[in-house]
């Protein structure tokens, strides 16, 4: 099988920005587009120009400070919007306007109250418009995940014959199971006239947690563009992660995908996204979250100390965090803490481990963790508890040998 380059289309700054108290104002937005264009995203949605004037000149700034990576600013179908994305683009080397219309009946009866032949006319109409600003146009059928297949086709082939380059097909409310949505792509790939002529773009959010399954399922199916964002934020329950599918792409070289990501930098710019937008990350979030690579309970930890890959199936290295930590708490074991201690260069012997560790687990049922500083005040206890029985540690000594004498 060929090995398939799947388009990384980051939509931090647009939909990720989206959420309700993240707003990025144009020095942060330039600041996260540059670490994407670092990371090696595809294309960047540097965000909606119409909605405020803001908006519009962080999209022409962007244009600006960004060279390798394509611009794409988006606008619903209506001149007004597409002809802004156009203008904010002019710097841009390589601009895209992402244009669409909901497709879905819902849609088309309760936000339009239209038919989908007028829809279609509309779809076609704006991308012909965006044509005259620019080359490449992506068309989006907005609540694509609740739309007949049937008629999703037709508007495809519409809008391929009006000039779209790429065409997103949203699972606007995460509707989508991972298997129907893998369909619904599959189903266009075998159904529209033209299909091969253009890249179809997965765009899912996360209401059932299946964002990332779904664009997975997405690019399986032929799909070529997965639209994402760092640390998943978005509306609502937030869009597909980006270091999620870019790692599972990575982790699993059968799938004969592969993106131009450079993963060692996906840690940092989850920092950066996370501080600029105030958006904490779950600390148990695939990748980014700070327990991804940390290991707390003995049976874990004893396995980690002996070979990383025995509770890890992904490397720390590869998305830029230096090491796995061993975190000490109540249900940490012997192993857990004589590593601990050894990184404090302290190497214990068998009875003063197990004199330590009875220290460690009085602390250890009264805290969530146990820090460094607090280790050392437990060598101190086993010291002073142990008069008679001293454990000896020479400070002066680099590597410290503690002995029960
Ligand atoms: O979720 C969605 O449908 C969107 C479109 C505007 C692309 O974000
Ligand atoms: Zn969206």
């Amino acid at each position: 099988m060929e090995n398939n380059k799947i388009q990384i289309f980051d939509t931090t700054l647009r939909d990720g920005e989206q959420v309700p108290g993240c707003k990025l104002n144009t020095k942060e937005k330039i600041k996260i587009a540059k670490r994407l264009e670092d990371l090696g995203v595809d294309i960047i949605e540097a965000g909606f120009p119409t909605s405020s004037p803001g908006d519009y000149k962080s999209v022409q700034e962007i244009s600006k400070s960004v060279s390798k990576t394509i611009v794409c600013a988006l606008a619903r179908a209506v001149e007004k919007d597409i002809e802004l994305a156009g203008n904010a683009l002019k710097y841009a080397k390589k601009p895209r306007i992402h244009t669409g219309i909901g497709t879905s009946n819902c849609h088309i009866l309760y936000k339009f109250n239209s038919t989908q032949e007028k829809i279609i006319e509309r779809a076609k109409l704006s991308v012909k418009y965006a044509k005259k600003f620019v080359e490449d146009v992506e068309f989006y059928a907005e609540d694509a995940g609740r739309t007949d297949n049937n008629f999703l086709a037709k508007i495809c082939e519409n809008v391929i014959k009006s000039g779209a380059t790429v065409i997103n097909i949203p699972d606007t409310t995460g509707y989508c199971l991972p298997e129907e949505y893998g369909k619904k792509i599959r189903f266009l790939k075998e159904n529209v006239t033209g299909i091969h002529k253009i890249v179809l773009s997965t765009h899912c959010h996360n209401d059932l947690g299946l964002a990332t399954a779904n664009s997975l399922f997405g690019i399986i199916n032929g799909a070529q563009q997965v639209e994402c964002t760092v640390n998943g934020i978005g509306e609502r329950a937030g869009n597909t992660s980006l270091e999620e599918i870019v790692m599972i792409i990575k982790q699993n070289p059968h799938l004969n995908f592969f993106t131009n990501i450079n993963t060692k930098l996906i840690s940092s710019i989850s920092y950066l996204v996370s501080d600029c937008t105030g958006m904490k990350v779950q600390p148990n979030k695939a990748i980014v979250g700070i327990n991804a690579f940390s290991h707390s309970s003995g049976i874990h930890q004893d396995g980690i100390i002996k070979r990383r890959e025995t509770y890890e199936s992904i490397n720390p290295e590869d998305v830029g965090i230096n090491e796995s930590s061993i975190i000490l708490t109540a249900r940490s074991g012997r192993a857990a803490l004589a590593y601990r201690y050894k990184k404090l260069g302290y190497s214990l012997n068998k009875r003063s481990l197990d004199l330590i560790y009875s220290i460690f687990l009085h602390y250890a049922d009264k805290k969530k963790e146990i820090t460094d500083k607090e280790l050392k005040i437990i060598l101190e206890k086993a010291n002073l508890n142990n008069k008679n029985n001293k454990i000896l540690h020479s400070s002066n000594k680099k590597k410290r040998i503690i002995n029960v004498v």
